[in-house]
């Protein structure tokens, strides 16, 4: 197994996304094609025109100005400080899509080619201690779902040290770097900071075998792993197709497939495209501590179909929180694609072309508002134990 992915040591930005779509395939949910102006008019659009208002490039979007209820806030609590409490490495070793097997096609139609990294250091050794403190807090607020017996999520919502930390710019542009495409926190607060904590019950999977809602996320150890029994994190190195069809069969998956992390103590975590990962976190074998941390993040790059489930989600989380964040995500994503239409001024009688880029956005506003009204028939789904 070999890294494909040069120069992450660099968290060079400039460097631009190697598999970066064509500039007429933009503004799409859907992964089609969006259409290019045509370039026999008149008044014939200049590239950089075209280029502008076809840039999906999103801007980041705030934290809501409102909290739900059921979120107390923390006291007293450490201040984030993002010179003393990150300690940021590169990873050594990056898996691309197609070391996991996906094909070229599949791995062009994702913003980033990476798949998942080996354990490196996020944290410095008072960024953990504070990090431990705040999560030891949030532990009472614990709560389970058919994945996970123990998690919280939303601590965002209560806890200022959290919420700065995984909206740290440091971290995502650190990320960005691994990944080769600019990432942006999630713009739902519920896929920021979620924590899982060892079931009470030893030889209880943390998390079953899945796959992400969201697209980018690291996996935070938040305890020392090397001071329990067990608690592994692994990942398939395979595709998520394979899984599905062993899955099916009732087959397990083939050990030498599976990856194990090693990170070599709290602090250290790994980054994946979640979605495209089937991964687990693996049960204690004797009683200990184990806290973890899974930031979410989304490309900023949004052409690229959004994975968000929320038809899942809807399951993991109080409906109306889950309603009203998926409804922000969305109403964001619109209004990004529509900026990006407004940026330039290109004259053009191309008029299918305009309408298109028009319906583009209209069909994924409608899409949505048809999953916020449909929602609570899906069951959740996962890949089990095995
Ligand atoms: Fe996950």
């Amino acid at each position: 197994m070999t890294s494909s992915i040069a120069g992450t040591r660099e968290w060079d930005l400039d460097e631009g996304q190697e598999d970066s779509p064509d500039p007429g395939r933009t503004l799409s949910q859907y992964g089609s094609s969006i259409c290019t102006l045509r370039q026999n008019d008149a008044q014939v659009p200049t590239e950089a025109e075209q280029s502008s208002m076809t840039d999906p490039t999103a801007r980041p979007l705030p934290f809501p100005p409102s909290h739900p209820e059921g979120f107390p806030p923390l006291e007293d609590e450490p201040t984030f400080d993002p010179a003393r409490h990150l300690a940021l490495e590169a990873p050594d070793r990056i898996f691309t899509l197609t070391d996991f097997g996906y094909s070229d096609a599949e791995a062009a139609a994702c913003p980033s080619a990476l798949a998942a990294t080996s354990a490196f250091r996020i944290l410095s050794d008072e960024g953990v201690a504070c990090l431990q403190e705040v999560t030891r807090r949030l532990e009472p607020y614990a709560r389970g779902i058919e994945r996970i017996s123990r998690m919280v999520r939303g601590g965002v919502y209560q806890s200022r040290f959290l919420r700065d930390l995984c909206f740290s710019p440091e971290l995502a542009e650190a990320m960005s770097g691994i990944c080769k495409t600019r990432l942006l926190p999630h713009t739902m607060p519920h896929q920021l900071g979620h924590l899982n904590f060892a079931p009470q019950e030893v030889g209880e999977n943390v998390d079953k075998w899945h796959t992400d809602t969201l697209r980018f996320d690291f996996v935070l150890f938040v305890t020392d792993p090397t001071k329990i029994a067990g608690g592994e994190f692994e990942y398939f190195h395979g595709t998520k197709h394979e899984v599905a069809e062993l899955s099916a069969k009732g087959r397990p998956l083939p050990e030498d497939k599976i990856v194990s992390v090693a990170p070599s103590g709290a602090g250290y975590g790994v980054m994946q495209q979640g979605n495209m990962v089937v991964h687990r976190a693996k049960a204690l074998t004797a009683p200990g501590e184990r806290i973890t941390l899974v930031n979410g993040y989304v490309p900023a790059d949004l052409s690229y179909p959004d994975f968000t489930r929320f038809d899942q989600l809807f399951l993991a989380d109080p409906p109306h929180i889950a309603t009203s964040e998926y409804a922000r995500h969305v109403a964001w994503m619109g209004r990004e694609l529509l900026e990006s239409q407004l940026q330039g001024n290109p004259f053009s009688s191309d008029r299918a072309c305009f309408a298109e880029r028009l319906e583009a956005v209209a069909e994924l506003l409608s899409q949505a508002a048809e999953e916020i009204r449909s929602a609570g028939s899906a069951k959740m789904e996962h890949f089990g134990d095995g």
